[in-house]
């Protein structure tokens, strides 16, 4: 018997746009060094840390680089992030948000937040959202970076209920992957090509359906 107890969000690319923040920080860092990135691999580089992605890149573009260069790379990419982070506003909620949190408040449904970003606190205050959150998971204490499943397990011991009697909303596949291993029913957000793994795909969260949903996973 499985019970719809909780829901555990992303943030990058489910709540807000900052995936294509993220991706044009990597776009600017990338063209300093010389190398060219194809809008395709912003797919590889969703849900992945920082630094996971920084190593991604300087392989895709063959580059060699010292500690100390890879550091101040990464220090630098979240620089020109944050200067595109610093203009968000609740006008920047993705369609859809507010409504699914006011639906699943309504519903008793607890709201969790499982980003792996070290900047969501900061993007959260500025969309005004933080209060909705009955738990946020430090990405600090997360050994293991999607797709790996603990930020997801940990999300869902921080609010006392079991991983089955989640649902996981995630817009990349190493999150979808993530949430799939665990137990969770997952919900992609974007293209049903690239999230064919989700058990569920839609295009942002004004598609959430709360009984479609339930009646997909088994929930009663
Ligand atoms: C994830 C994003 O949520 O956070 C990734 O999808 C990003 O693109 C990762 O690299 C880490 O974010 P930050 O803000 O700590 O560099
Ligand atoms: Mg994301």
């Amino acid at each position: 018997m499985r019970v719809l107890e909780a829901a555990i969000f992303d943030l990058d690319g489910v709540i807000t746009d900052t995936s294509s923040m993220h991706f044009k920080a990597w776009e600017e860092l990338a063209k300093e060094i010389g190398i060219k990135l194809p809008k395709e691999f912003n797919e590889k580089l969703k849900g992945i840390s920082r630094m996971k992605s920084l190593d991604l890149i300087l392989q895709f573009g063959k580059c060699k680089c010292s500690d100390l260069e890879i550091s101040m790379l990464a220090d630098k990419k979240n620089n020109y992030y944050l200067n595109y982070v610093k203009a968000i506003t609740d006008a920047n909620l993705l369609p859809g948000v507010l409504e699914c949190f006011n639906l699943l408040k309504e519903k008793d449904i607890k709201i969790v937040l499982a980003s792996a970003s070290s900047n969501a606190n900061l993007v959260m205050k500025l969309l005004n959202i933080e209060n909705y959150f009955d738990f946020i998971v430090n990405p600090k204490e997360i050994k293991e970076g999607k797709p790996d499943s603990e930020i997801f397990i940990r999300a869902a011991e921080g609010i006392g209920i079991k991983p089955c009697n989640c649902i996981g909303i995630e817009d990349s596949v190493a999150g979808i992957i993530a949430i799939n291993s665990c137990g969770m029913f997952s919900i992609g957000i974007g293209k049903k090509e690239v999230l064919y793994m989700a058990n569920i795909c839609i295009k942002d969260l004004k598609e959430f359906n709360l009984e479609e949903i339930q009646a997909m996973g088994g929930f009663i």
